[in-house]
């Protein structure tokens, strides 16, 4: 099977065909937002972790002094709410004071004020699926686009659902993201699939910031030893063999998932989240 890369792909008369009946569409942000980056955060296996890194960014990010926005486009496993302890309940009433009814406002954060837009924020009950098909999804994930009022920011971090399926690869091109952060996990099967992922990046021509390896290991609190748990590291070997930078790398911690479950995922700190703000800071700052 051969595969056209980026511009090759974009000269060729099928895109320019697709891309003037509009099914391959730009989505435009509204027009009280602005935001200086995006970021988005992919997988190509679930479970890995995309969510958790997408938290750790944006909180590496808003230590930092940037001013931050989080875009939960993981439909069916909105987590973004739980992990910063945000509620419907924390989203301003909209079409107040003569201000449109249908627009989207952010819950902010308590501690370092990071706005976070959701489906998981508009629904009455937390544990309602959202049991709608592909195109439906994506006019959510576009409505969330060009509805939400973010108010300025310096960057969206956004967490795509895991997978190079329909919905992230819809994603992907309609939405103008900078770069990619690619999560892993040091399982062969995650090897293989993190693959797929980072090549349906370059085809779109979606930079990607770096390659980052969860549930590295587990390090014993008593004597100190390192287990892991899902055999030896790869993450480094992995992103050497795409091509891409490597991030680092972080163990299975209790106390993150302590601290997620409670709604506290900005009270954590480990030295990956300083890796991730640089590495964004390095993208972005080159990409300017
Ligand atoms: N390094 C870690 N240490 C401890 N727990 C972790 C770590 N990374 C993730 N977890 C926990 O593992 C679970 C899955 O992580 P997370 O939700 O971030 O993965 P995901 O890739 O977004 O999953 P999905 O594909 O379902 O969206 C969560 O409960 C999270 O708190
Ligand atoms: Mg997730």
């Amino acid at each position: 099977m051969m595969f056209l890369y980026g511009r090759a792909w974009k000269g060729t008369l099928l895109y320019r065909r697709l891309e003037a009946t509009r099914l391959i569409e730009r989505f435009e942000m509204h027009p009280g937002s602005s935001a200086r980056h995006v970021i988005g955060v992919m997988s190509g296996k679930g479970g890995v972790g995309k969510s958790s890194v997408t938290a750790l960014t944006a909180v590496a990010l808003a230590r930092r002094g940037y001013r931050v926005g989080v875009l939960d486009a993981d439909v069916t496993g909105p987590s973004m709410p739980r992990m910063f302890g945000v509620t419907g309940a924390d989203v301003p009433p909209v079409g107040r004071e003569g201000r449109p009814a249908d627009e989207i406002l952010p819950a902010v954060t308590r501690r370092l004020g990071i706005k976070v837009v959701s489906i998981n924020l508009l629904l009455d009950d937390e544990s309602a699926p959202v049991i709608w098909r592909g195109p439906l999804l994506m006019g959510m994930i576009r409505r969330f686009w060009i509805a939400s009022n973010w108010g300025d920011l310096d960057y969206i971090v956004i967490d795509l659902p895991p997978g190079t399926s329909d919905i992230p690869l819809s994603v992907m091109q309609s939405v103008p993201l900078d770069g990619l952060i690619v999560v892993t996990s040091p399982q062969r099967v995650a090897a293989m699939v993190v693959a797929k992922a980072v090549n349906m990046a370059r085809m779109l021509e979606r930079p990607v910031i770096g390659l980052v390896e969860n549930m590295s290991y587990v390090q014993c609190p008593d004597c100190g030893r390192k287990m892991e748990v899902f055999g030896p590291s790869t993450g480094e070997a992995q992103a050497a063999e795409l091509g891409v930078s490597y991030i680092g790398d972080m163990p299975i911690d209790p106390r993150l998932s302590e601290l997620a479950d409670a709604g506290r995922v900005e009270d954590y700190d480990h030295p990956m989240l300083d890796a991730l703000a640089e590495a964004v800071e390095r993208a972005t700052v080159q990409a300017q």
